[in-house]
């Protein structure tokens, strides 16, 4: 990675951190602090320091081909990204950084609840890994949030993320097109749904 990516990283998370201290008291009430371990995984708050390891992810893309933007072209867009996570309120959002072995591989969760995304680094794929974060994060919201039901929007060519939430139990509710442009590209949607545990 070059010198100026990293010392850019290293301000923009130092910058990070002084703007969340300056908030400290607002912010002490309202953190996110549940941490969520699984069998191989680790599930825990955003923190500035995460910024380069997911700039490598949301600048993949591959990993990005569905997501609701186009691959991050600058770190400012993840240092963006990243502060809207440290920022949400954990009455309206549940949302994780995934670790492994110490590593940031991704984040899984409810950026806005009730609606569940996720991404993991390429080279974490096709180990179960999304499936063992989602079950972790799926039992921890419902019994953390009264909601009905979680709900996903996937883009229907991603037919790795409906294998996994179908393997988890979602349905899916309807389809619709053009739904969202991203970048040049209008895309379209399959919309599902997972009802709360009887
Ligand atoms: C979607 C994503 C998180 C899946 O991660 P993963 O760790 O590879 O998923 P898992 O290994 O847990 O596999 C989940 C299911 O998908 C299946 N799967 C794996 N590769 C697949 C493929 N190429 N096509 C179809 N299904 C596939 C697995 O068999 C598994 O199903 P099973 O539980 O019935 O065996 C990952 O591909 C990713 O980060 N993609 C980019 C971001 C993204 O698209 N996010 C979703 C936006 S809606």
């Amino acid at each position: 990675m070059p010198a100026w990516v990293v010392l850019s990283a290293v301000l923009l998370a130092a910058s990070l951190a002084l703007k969340i201290a300056a908030d400290r008291p607002a912010r002490a009430r309202r953190r996110n602090r549940t941490v969520l371990r699984t069998a191989r995984l680790v599930l825990r708050p955003a923190r500035p320091g995460d910024l380069l390891a997911l700039h490598a992810i949301f600048t993949d893309a591959e990993a990005m081909a569905y997501w609701s933007t186009p691959p991050h072209r600058d770190l400012a867009t993840t240092q963006a990204w990243l502060e809207s996570m440290l920022a949400a309120d954990p009455a309206e959002s549940c949302d994780f950084i995934v670790e492994r072995d110490g590593r940031v591989i991704g984040k899984a969760g409810c950026w806005r609840l009730p609606e569940v995304g996720y991404i993991l680094a390429r080279d974490q794929w096709g180990q179960g890994l999304a499936r063992e974060a989602l079950e972790a994060v799926v039992a921890h919201v419902f019994a953390a949030h009264p909601l009905a039901a979680l709900i996903a929007d996937v883009d229907p060519r991603n037919a790795r993320s409906l294998a996994l939430l179908k393997g988890l139990g979602f349905v899916e509710t309807s389809r619709a097109e053009r739904t969202m442009q991203v970048g040049e590209a209008w895309v379209d949607s399959v919309y599902l749904k997972l009802a709360r545990p009887a």
